[in-house]
């Protein structure tokens, strides 16, 4: 055993702040009050269903994650979103049309419960929609200190212990970074000068890193990738994370991708086709935001692959990634993947994927993990970025000098290292030589 971190103990409730009451987010709180009374399973959690493997294999050591490190516990989590819309939970997720009424029933009071606070949203940054629950301000400060406000009462009013946001809303328009990105002096007279870099899902960052919270992106807007919001993030010992939930096609293609790399099998090109029928593929429609969501589709393959260190297998592939909105479809998304490879001696083959897949059921218990790790992150004492939460994300956030990792078994693998790390386990290498002295 190694020295261990020092972990504070998840004492008290945890407030759970949600920009964006939407499919993801009514799906993962409408999942955790129903688990709460056993009327539903985790499935999907690696914090509420995943295991560990620790020492060597002979020891029989497998606890499940949630007993290894001391993560909330679900009972103690309480919830509280911004949207535009002033809709509650209930009536949110009723809209969002991903869970049954059997499943919403017996949660519906205390959904209603939760009602969202007014906004901070610019129709320039999301076009395809306009609501009237939004916040005035002077500037994108002032606006920034009324989240403040939001974030200390919502603590004070419940009695709450530690807190966490994560980034449920919509995705904003592609941004790429702007000089007044570089320093937190730059980024705050930005804010207080409007300046168009500025963008909503900023100032909500901004203000959880300003107040101790730990804020995670779940959509691929560049918001805390940017130097002055990691560096307020070390300045304030705040855990940050992002962005854009790897759930569907993604997920696919981080699965697939390393498995045809490990075979050496090249690939001619990949084409990548949705449709999806809810809000956020409405949103999606509007080639600005579709634009930042392909930039972050597209990564994937290219670091996975390393065409410049296999120019022959993956030096000239052709990617493309289409959504199409499509709205009898509503949630449950479809995908459709062909994969043009070649093997020995260049001989061609396709892989065809069709994924019938539900978005928010696949993101909601990535939300749910992603709020618990990141409380275990910032009661371990770690800050910035937190790349071993890779596993979670679509373009996951890194250092500067690193290029990111995109493979889900190397993500899971550094993962799960971090619990070990953490606890002062020994790291599992896989070498296992030891077994045939
Ligand atoms: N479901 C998935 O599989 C998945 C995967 C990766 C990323 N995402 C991202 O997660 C986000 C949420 O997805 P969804 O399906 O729940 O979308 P949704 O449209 O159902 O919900 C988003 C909500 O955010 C609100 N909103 C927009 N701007 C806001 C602002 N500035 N402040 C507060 N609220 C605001 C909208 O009114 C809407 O209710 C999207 O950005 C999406 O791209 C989803």
């Amino acid at each position: 055993m190694k020295d261990k971190i020092e972990i504070k103990k998840p004492q008290g409730k945890l407030g759970v702040m949600i920009p964006g009451l939407g499919a993801v987010a009514t799906t993962f709180i409408a999942g955790v009050l129903l688990i709460r009374k056993g009327l539903g399973r985790p499935f999907g959690s690696l914090t509420q269903m995943g295991t560990i493997r620790l020492g060597k294999r002979t020891e029989k050591r497998v606890p499940k994650i949630k007993d290894f490190v001391e993560l909330a516990e679900l009972d103690d989590l309480v919830f509280t979103g911004w949207d535009i819309f002033p809709d509650n939970a209930y009536e949110a997720a009723v809209k969002a049309g991903v869970l049954r009424k059997e499943h919403l029933d017996p949660i519906k009071e205390e959904l209603e419960k939760i009602k969202p606070l007014p906004a901070v949203f610019d129709n320039n940054y999301v076009k395809k929609l306009d609501g009237p629950n939004k916040k005035s301000g002077a500037n994108k400060y002032e606006l920034a200190l009324q989240l403040m406000d939001d974030i200390k009462r919502f603590k004070e009013e419940n009695s709450l212990d530690r807190l966490v946001m994560i980034w449920c809303a919509s995705t904003e328009v592609f941004m790429k970074p702007d000089p007044v990105h570089q320093t937190v002096e730059s980024l705050e007279k930005a804010m207080k000068e409007n300046h168009p870099a500025i963008a909503p899902s900023m100032i909500y960052a901004y203000a959880a890193i300003k107040s101790g919270v730990p804020f995670i992106n779940g959509a691929p807007n560049l918001t805390v990738d940017i130097p002055a919001m990691i560096e307020l993030a070390k300045q304030h010992n705040v855990p940050i994370a992002g962005k854009d939930f790897k759930t569907g096609q993604t997920l696919m293609k981080t699965i697939i991708a390393p498995g045809l790399k490990a075979r050496l099998l090249g690939l001619h090109g990949w084409f990548s086709t949705n449709i999806l029928g809810n809000r956020d593929g409405e949103v999606l429609d509007d080639p600005e935001s579709f634009k930042t969501k392909e930039e972050s589709k597209l990564g994937s393959l290219e670091y996975i692959l390393q065409p410049e260190v296999y120019p022959e297998l993956y030096g000239k592939f052709y990617h493309k990634v289409r959504i199409n909105y499509y709205p009898p479809r509503g949630d449950n998304k479809e995908g459709w993947d062909n994969i043009d490879i070649f093997g020995w001696l260049g001989y061609p083959m396709q892989i065809k994927i069709d994924f019938l897949c539900r978005d928010s059921i696949l993101a909601a218990p990535i939300v749910l993990d992603l709020v618990l790790f990141m409380d275990l992150a910032q009661r371990a004492g770690f800050r910035g970025i937190q790349e071993w939460l890779s596993f979670y994300f679509k373009t996951p956030m890194c250092a500067p000098e690193l290029y990111p990792e995109h493979d889900l078994f190397i993500q899971l693998m550094k993962l799960k290292n971090t619990l070990r790390y953490m606890k002062g386990e020994e790291l599992i290498t896989h070498l296992g030589l030891e077994y045939y002295d």
